[in-house]
């Protein structure tokens, strides 16, 4: 096995932005009268925007929705998430992943970001990150989120690198899913770690180290 690269997924990875899903899409169930708490909220993990809240609508029981109605309730959505983005600072991101990051790199490997998520750039500038990225694949490029493999396809691919020469960090089940799709190599870490399908287990961040020397 000769890895040339490392693809992150961000959300549950790099930063933990799941609370702020949580809040934005519970301020829009409530007001709806549709219920939703942390079990569904973890369903959306890798999930499109779109997709979320078609996982949240399963639970609607009013009169179906116009795409233009959903589209708005997104937007809406969207625009909560983002002002709650905008609480974010460099201390989000602990040094462990910080250091890990830039140590990948002095070793030669290539970095690059995979996730599902269209505010991925955002993130990285609130946290000041994006010079850590080689490469960045996020929702904005993208027709398909994980399990499907193309945010990491076209990660390898900005990267100039073959899928099997790539290693996958996921806390997604989902995300190992859409790895393994990709012909990539797969490291686990927090939730992900269960599923079992993982080529590598990180029990914690710097354990990446262990894997690229
Ligand atoms: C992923 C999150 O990173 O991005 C999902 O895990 C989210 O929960 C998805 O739905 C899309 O995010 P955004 O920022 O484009 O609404
Ligand atoms: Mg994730």
């Amino acid at each position: 096995m000769a890895l040339k690269a490392v693809i992150f997924d961000l959300d549950g990875v790099i930063v933990f932005t799941d609370k702020f899903h949580y809040q934005a899409w519970k301020k829009m169930a409530d007001q709806m009268g549709i219920y939703f708490d942390e079990t569904i909220n973890n369903r959306l993990r890798g999930v499109s925007r779109m997709d979320s809240l078609d996982i949240i609508l399963e639970r609607y029981d009013g009169e179906p929705l116009s795409q233009v109605k959903r589209e708005e309730l997104a937007a809406q959505k969207n625009e909560d998430y983002r002002e709650l983005l905008k609480t974010m600072t460099p201390e989000d991101v602990t040094d462990e992943v910080r250091e890990t990051l830039a140590e990948i790199r002095r070793r030669g490997y290539k970095i690059a970001l995979g996730s599902s998520s269209k505010n991925a750039r955002f993130i990285l500038e609130r946290v000041a990150l994006t010079d850590a990225f080689d490469k960045i694949s996020d929702g904005t490029n993208i027709t398909k989120s994980k399990p499907d493999p193309e945010v990491f396809i076209k990660g390898a691919e900005f990267l100039g690198e073959r899928p099997e020469d790539c290693l996958v960090v996921e806390d997604a089940e989902a995300g190992i899913d859409a790895g393994i799709a990709g012909g990539m190599k797969t490291a686990a870490i927090g939730d992900a770690v269960s599923c079992g399908k993982a080529d590598f287990v990180l029990d914690t961040f710097s354990d990446l180290l262990k894997i690229l020397i």
